[in-house]
């Protein structure tokens, strides 16, 4: 496949068929008159080194990288920014004349949507919660971190979290899981990072009776829109912020990467990704 004159976009990830990205990035491709475009493509774990291998000749721009790869398209990369040194994962590409350069855009988009959906959420030295320690949570403890907030982060395998915890350095610390509620009196920010609450997998089981009445609750999941945590959130009269403004956030800085626009998050690109959402997954 050749591209010889439009600029060409891609996300790639091995399952890709579920993924947004193209619909949002072809709205924002559509509305500024940009002729270009930005396509799926699925590629297993053992077709990176052939992708990378045929990358010039395709033509492509750049794109962004979801999962299994974002860790491991780094050797395939010149270099990588501070941000993606950070997480220690990559999930937007660009060229730089002859070489390949990868960055991470999750936490700007999911202190983005924070800044969109609650602002004057950043109280100095907050305190957020952070439930999970996988990729996710690497990105938003960064994200954090950088606005002044002080993390805990509560994981149901506390190795993992005390992991995390000695890869960021102070200003981050470990609670157990079993002892959440001790941590939510305190707690500014609660963010759900770990798959539960997601479509098919099993709910958040978690108490947030306690949690400080002033508390935003993040939810990263976005399918279903309104995870049973933000449920209860909203419930209980908190403010809440849910995942689908995070990827919208993360895809601006890429676009800009690749057509050289800073493309504008929208309500009217959050409703079609909404409608999408509603109509693939009935009672999401
Ligand atoms: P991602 O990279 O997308 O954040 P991940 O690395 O698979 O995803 O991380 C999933 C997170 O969800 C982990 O923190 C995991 O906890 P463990 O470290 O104990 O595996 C958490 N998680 C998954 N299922 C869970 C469950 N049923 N209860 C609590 N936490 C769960």
């Amino acid at each position: 496949m050749t591209h010889p004159i439009l600029p060409h976009a891609f996300v790639m990830g091995h399952p890709i068929a579920h993924s947004r990205s193209p619909m949002l990035h072809g709205y924002w491709l559509e509305k500024l008159g940009i002729t270009g475009t930005y396509e799926k493509i699925d590629i297993a774990p053992e077709a990176l080194g052939e992708f990378f291998a045929s990358f010039r000749e395709t033509g492509w721009i750049g794109g962004n990288v979801t999962v299994p790869h974002k860790t491991a398209v780094i050797p395939y990369l010149s270099e990588i920014d501070a941000d993606a040194k950070a997480i220690g994962a990559v999930n937007t590409i660009w060229r730089d004349g002859d070489r390949l350069l990868g960055g991470n855009t999750d936490a700007i988009g999911f202190i983005g949507n924070l800044d969109d959906r609650t602002p004057g959420w950043d109280i100095p030295g907050g305190h957020a919660v952070i439930l999970g320690a996988g990729g996710a949570a690497r990105a938003a403890i960064h994200g954090l971190l950088g606005r002044g907030q002080r993390v805990t982060i509560v994981n149901r395998t506390r190795q993992h979290a005390e992991t995390l915890a000695a890869h960021f350095g102070s200003g981050v610390s470990v609670a157990d899981w079993a002892d959440l509620g001790s941590q939510l009196p305190s707690t500014d920010l609660l963010v759900n990072t770990t798959s539960c609450g997601m479509l098919a997998k099993p709910p958040l089981d978690v108490d947030i009776s306690g949690l400080k009445q002033q508390a935003v609750v993040y939810d990263v999941v976005y399918v279903p829109l309104e995870t049973g945590l933000l449920k209860m959130a909203a419930a209980n009269g908190h403010r809440t912020v849910d995942g689908l403004g995070m990827l919208m956030h993360q895809a601006t800085a890429g676009f800009h990467r690749w057509f050289g626009v800073t493309p504008t998050v929208t309500s009217e690109l959050r409703t079609i990704l909404e409608n999408d959402i509603r109509e693939k997954t009935p009672g999401a």
